[in-house]
């Protein structure tokens, strides 16, 4: 998600600093990023060189560098530990006027701003995989995210050229609360044989004219972070939102979606080698 969210302020104007903790992951990156933008280019949608865009990046692993950003979006796993560690940290780098935000798919906004010393410029932007071509963009306001926050969210929203919707802080927002409940008991049919995989995907894109089946996508969105959500979204409203052991035992097997080539669906190539 990092990358795509990247690539789409590269593709406005944007001056983009993208971090990655793990240096061994740092030049991964920057080739995504630049596949990414070629893809794009490639179809038409880039209105500048992508040697021009690229310009604007700077790939490294010391948040000490994001102190001239006026947004910073943290896009690590859904882990709500991690998350409170790095926002803190992120914190800690940038002036006090930026705007934090935090890409998570369920998370609640106030319990991620609980450390801040400024949870009022704090706020959810979610977005959706694959980002430059998905048009929306969850705005989450927290009990303390301020007006202005939410305005500046709105705003950044603009400046990419999709569009936002805004919605209280309740877990798994407007978009994973229904996506989620989808997908795993999509997952509990296969599990069930109530019918293949190629078929329930059929009966939600023939059937109920969905863009992409629930299984297709969670393969897209990453079976780990699905399962990640599932277990969030069950802790906090409820069974209804169980994972099934099929989606537990996928991700023990390692059997993730399309980043590992493999999930409900085979793919030839896997993403974490840009390709
Ligand atoms: N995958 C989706 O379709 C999707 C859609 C919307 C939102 N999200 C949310 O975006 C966030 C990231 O999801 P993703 O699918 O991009 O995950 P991912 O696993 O593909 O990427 C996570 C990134 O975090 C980095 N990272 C891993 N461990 C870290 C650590 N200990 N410290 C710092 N960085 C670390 C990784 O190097 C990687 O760059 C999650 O909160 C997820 O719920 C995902």
């Amino acid at each position: 998600m990092g990358v795509g969210i990247a690539h789409v302020f590269l593709a406005a104007g944007c001056r983009v600093k993208l971090i990655e903790a793990d240096p061994d992951r740092v030049i991964a990156a920057q080739q995504r990023v630049v596949a990414s933008m070629e893809r794009s280019s490639a179809k038409g949608t880039l209105t500048e060189a992508v040697g021009e865009a690229l310009r604007r990046l700077v790939v490294g692993t010391e948040l000490s560098v994001l102190g001239d950003c006026q947004l910073v979006i943290e896009a690590v796993p859904e882990d709500i530990a991690l998350k409170l560690a790095v926002i803190v940290d992120i914190e800690e780098s940038v002036p006090e006027t930026a705007v934090l935000a935090t890409n998570t798919s369920s998370m609640s906004i106030a319990q991620l701003a609980q450390s801040l010393r400024h949870p009022n410029r704090f706020a959810g932007l979610h977005f959706f995989n694959p980002v430059p071509v998905s048009v929306l963009v969850e705005v989450i306001a927290g009990p303390e995210s301020d007006a202005a926050t939410i305005a500046a969210c709105r705003s950044w929203v603009e400046v990419i050229a999709k569009t936002a919707v805004v919605v209280q802080d309740a877990p798994g927002f407007a978009s994973s609360r229904l996506g989620v409940l989808l997908a795993i008991e999509a997952i509990r049919m296969l599990q069930d044989g109530v019918a293949s995989a190629e078929d329930i995907d059929k009966a939600m894109t023939l059937g109920y004219r969905h863009p992409m089946g629930p299984l297709r996508l969670t393969d897209l969105v990453g079976l780990d972070v699905r399962l990640a959500i599932a277990e969030y979204l069950t802790s906090n409203l409820g069974p209804r939102f169980a994972p099934p052991a099929l989606l537990r035992d996928m991700v023990a097997a390692g059997k993730l979606g399309r980043k590992s080539g493999e999930g409900f669906f085979m793919y030839q190539h896997s993403l974490k080698d840009g390709t």
